[in-house]
């Protein structure tokens, strides 16, 4: 397998684009020097790189395409709205339909306003959340990676150059599945938090009726819960992981899979909060969250036909359905290649990751390093193992006849040493909690 056309365009990328793209987890610094470097196309779970080679892959656009690439119906959606004109001076029809849609599969909510990124919704549930209560200090959960990429978030991480110390003061943490740590929050900072946002899981459950202890503190604290669906949503289950819990959160943000990879995100929630960007009820007191580009017509297409797929298909019974053969099939190998210590497979079929580790037990990026170079060489491209509608029993066993020659590779870095078999240097991934 040659790179040599991607090698050249890297070059290139670089020098125009900082970091190459526009996303980091897409970016050279989390893939071996091995890797295709950019995509020219994509048909359901395959995808092909400028240089002409195929990969069965993984995650496909940070898991929003859930569906599989160029989707028929979604394709079909998108191209009958493009000629009808995407963006007017009033609102268009479809905005109605698509809000009516929405709502009627996430039936715990009342209102919606959609907005283009995740990261539009759950900063805009931060500020409805602020000004529902009229308090300033906000609470993320740190042991989940990633919220945001405005400034309430990303002050919380490594990379918070450029926010202002009074800014950063203002968000607080919490720890997942550790109710002390919550309680201790609201007893410093009484009446002082206008909300708590949390994936309502990652890799880790909730125990000990965490979401529901989370859920009561709140209501007895006047502080509002958030829950960040973006990933648990139109996967977990339809209605997200609030659906698979049973806990009811104030406010709710949506994205990625709601549209098989177009952009439209959503923040939903109760009237009461909602209604707080209604002009007409809040003369003076509105809650802002206004878009030249949060309606278009085609996104919202694409998410009415991508819930269509969702409400008339299996789709989520394949996901965890596909997701149990992958796991089932890596544990198989990793116990004949005698790996169980050195690397797994954690969460919920239907939103898998691995989790590479040195001989300490520790998180090692080197040989994930290894890992996804030996998975590209044949033919698969797997950040995480987090399969699409389109993932077919034949590309799963394909793939782990990959895994299995990968894992062989793996075994033999563990006792020569990674250097030997890690092509160019080590990759460096961005911080991730
Ligand atoms: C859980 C979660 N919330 C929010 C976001 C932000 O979404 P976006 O990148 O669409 O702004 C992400 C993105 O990866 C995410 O994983």
């Amino acid at each position: 397998m040659r790179f040599d056309h991607s090698d050249r365009l890297r070059t290139k990328s670089h020098a125009l684009i900082p970091g190459g793209c526009h996303a980091y987890a897409k970016a050279d610094s989390e893939y071996p020097q091995l890797s295709p470097g950019f995509i020219t196309r994509g048909q359901g779970c395959h995808v092909w790189d400028v240089d002409g080679n195929e990969f069965i892959e993984y995650a496909p656009g940070n898991r929003s395409v859930s569906l599989g690439h160029a989707y028929r119906p979604v394709v079909e959606a998108i191209t009958n709205e493009l000629q009808r004109g995407v963006n007017f001076t009033r609102p268009a029809e479809i905005e109605v339909r698509a809000a009516e849609k929405l709502l009627s599969v996430l039936t715990n909510a009342e209102m919606v306003k959609f907005c283009k990124n995740g990261s539009d919704a759950t900063t805009a549930a931060i500020r409805l959340a602020r000004a529902a209560t009229g308090r300033d200090l906000v609470a993320c959960c740190a042991d989940h990676p990633f919220f945001a990429f405005d400034d309430w978030f990303i002050a919380t991480t490594p990379h918070s150059c450029g926010i202002p110390e009074t800014t950063k003061s203002l968000t607080l943490t919490f720890r997942y599945n550790d109710i002390d740590s919550v309680k201790t929050l609201f007893e410093s900072y009484k009446k002082q938090i206008a909300c708590l946002i949390l994936e309502p899981a990652r890799h880790e459950e909730p125990q000990d009726d965490f979401l529901s202890d989370l859920k009561q503190i709140c209501r007895d604290h006047g502080t509002l819960l958030v829950f960040d669906e973006m990933i648990t949503g139109f996967r977990w289950h339809l209605r997200g992981g609030q659906a698979v819990y049973g806990v009811d959160p104030d406010l709710a943000c949506w994205g990625k899979a709601m549209a098989n990879g177009f952009s439209i995100s959503a923040l939903t929630g109760k009237r009461r909060y909602m209604e707080l960007g209604d002009l007409s009820t809040q003369p003076n007191n509105l809650f802002l969250l206004s878009t030249t580009h949060g309606a278009e017509t085609h996104s919202l297409a694409a998410m009415m036909a991508t819930l269509d797929a969702y409400t008339t298909l299996p789709v989520i019974d394949t996901l965890y359905k596909q997701g149990r053969r992958l796991a089932e099939g890596f544990r198989r190998l990793v116990a004949e290649h005698h790996l169980g210590h050195a690397i797994d497979v954690i969460g919920r079929p239907c939103c898998l990751s691995y989790h590479t580790k040195d001989c300490s037990g520790h998180y090692s990026p080197l040989l994930r390093a290894l890992f996804l170079q030996e998975t590209i060489r044949r033919g698969i491209l797997m950040s995480s193992f987090v399969v699409t509608y389109s993932h077919s029993d034949s590309d799963i066993d394909q793939t782990l006849a990959a895994i299995d020659g990968a894992l062989g590779v793996y075994a033999k870095a563990l006792r020569e040493g990674t250097e030997k078999y890690l092509q160019g240097p080590s990759p460096r991934p961005i911080y991730r909690r």
